[in-house]
């Protein structure tokens, strides 16, 4: 696919990878893209405007405050209404800065004032991308819709070898690509997501919940919209933003979820339970706080199981649940898939460190009611949401040839 006629803008930021911009720029202008370059102040340090302006044919635009800058509103105008953003390199600095909506710089300026999609290709020292507070951001931008590229591995900067590295040309051209024409495969589908964990009261203080974070299911709201889908996401509580194009339900308890889901059921055409529910919940919920210093014993009862429900109740929708299991995960979950009677399940295991609760990646094992099965290795959540949706899909356009089990 050629970049003919695409209006883009390519940020740059201080890290020695800053020169492979150049090579980036190059590539862009070859497909036909017209590109209009951004520098950070510490990206002219290492690689001067003149070489960027050169090879564009554009004025580079770099300080917010530069007096020569007197179009800067019309720049801004043109973030609103280019094609994509790159950001090649992408310092920790500064997905930090886009993460938290700080804009002190015509390049954070620029990504606040954006309505077109934004893809970021970090470079840095290993340990810092493995830094919590760096993968914390990248989730922030991930679950906001940002593409954020993984690094290489290799030698890097430090001398040290490690993740880090600004990746091929070739593959930033790429996901550029995809990025400029997401797959728009679920045009038509209504999906309703369920997310994060379910609180159970004990007394008006105090309840029993679980360490869901909510990253997988809104990891799989985002990946849906993007594809086109509709999205209703029924979330317990979490700390995550919900996307601002999903219908949003917000719910506290088992009971809570339950009722949301069944009253939007009958729209869906498709359903994932990535939810944590709480198995039980308190049979007599205090009206007041109770006083500790005392043994307490906690009658508790169980919750309905929605996923069955859903399961018995619906008509075409295909059922996604999930299953967090410690052990004998494969036989596990395909007992679960049976006795719920859904179309797949994703299967996680979550004694591994790294992985299942409250971490940025997952590994799953999809089994579906054919038999079928899928092992899928440790990814970034948004991935895994986007392989499971395209599993979804795949067994879809299936269904209707392949013969259920009795
Ligand atoms: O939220 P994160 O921090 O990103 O973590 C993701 C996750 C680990 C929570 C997610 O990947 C996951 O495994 N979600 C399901 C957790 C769970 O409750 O598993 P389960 O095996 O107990 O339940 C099986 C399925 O039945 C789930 O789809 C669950 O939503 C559903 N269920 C369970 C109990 C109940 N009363 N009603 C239900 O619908």
């Amino acid at each position: 696919m050629s970049l003919e006629g695409r209006e883009l803008i390519l940020g740059v930021t201080g890290s020695i990878a800053a020169y492979k911009a150049v090579y980036l720029l190059r590539e862009l202008g070859r497909l036909g893209a017209s590109v209009t370059v951004c520098l950070s102040e510490h990206a002219r340090e290492f690689v001067g405007p003149l070489t960027f302006r050169t090879l564009s044919g554009r004025s580079v635009l770099s300080n917010l405050f530069d007096p020569q800058s007197a179009d800067a509103v019309e720049h801004v105008a043109l973030a609103e209404r280019c094609h994509a953003i790159v950001v090649a390199p992408a310092t920790a600095n500064l997905l930090a800065k886009a993460a938290h909506g700080i804009a002190d710089d015509f390049l954070t300026t620029l990504l606040l004032a954006a309505r077109a999609p934004v893809l970021m290709v970090p470079a840095m020292d290993g340990g810092m991308w493995e830094h919590p507070a760096v993968a914390a951001n990248v989730a922030t931008l991930r679950g906001r819709g940002v593409t954020v590229l993984e690094p290489d591995t290799g030698a890097l900067a430090s001398g040290q070898s490690g993740k880090g590295r600004f990746p091929e040309v070739d593959d930033i051209v790429e996901a550029l690509r995809r990025v400029l024409a997401p797959i728009r495969d679920l045009a038509g589908d209504r999906l309703l997501v369920t997310a994060g964990p379910t609180r159970e009261p004990i007394d008006p203080v105090r309840y029993i919940s679980n360490r869901s974070s909510g990253k997988m299911g809104y990891g799989l709201a985002v990946a849906a919209l993007r594809r086109g889908a509709q999205v209703t996401l029924i979330s317990g509580p979490t700390a995550l933003t919900p996307p601002p194009s999903a219908v949003f339900v917000p719910v506290q308890t088992a009971e809570e979820m339950r009722e949301a889901v069944l009253h939007h059921l009958d729209r869906a055409t498709i359903v994932i339970k990535a939810a944590a529910v709480a198995d039980y919940r308190v049979l007599q919920v205090s009206s007041v706080k109770i006083k500790g210093k005392r043994d307490l014993t906690l009658e508790l009862t169980p919750n309905p199981d929605i996923l069955a429900e859903i399961a018995a109740r619906r008509t075409n929708t295909f059922v996604v649940g999930f299953a967090a299991e410690t052990h004998d995960v494969a036989a596990n979950a395909r007992a679960k898939l049976e006795t719920k009677g859904i179309d797949l399940l994703v299967a996680n295991d979550v004694s591994q460190a790294g992985i299942g609760f409250d971490a940025e990646d997952n590994e799953v094992l999809l089994l579906d009611r054919w038999g079928g099965a899928r092992a899928l290795p440790r990814m970034p959540k948004a991935a895994v949401a986007d392989a499971i949706l395209s599993h979804v899909l795949g067994l879809r356009a299936g269904a209707a040839t392949r013969k259920t089990p009795a």
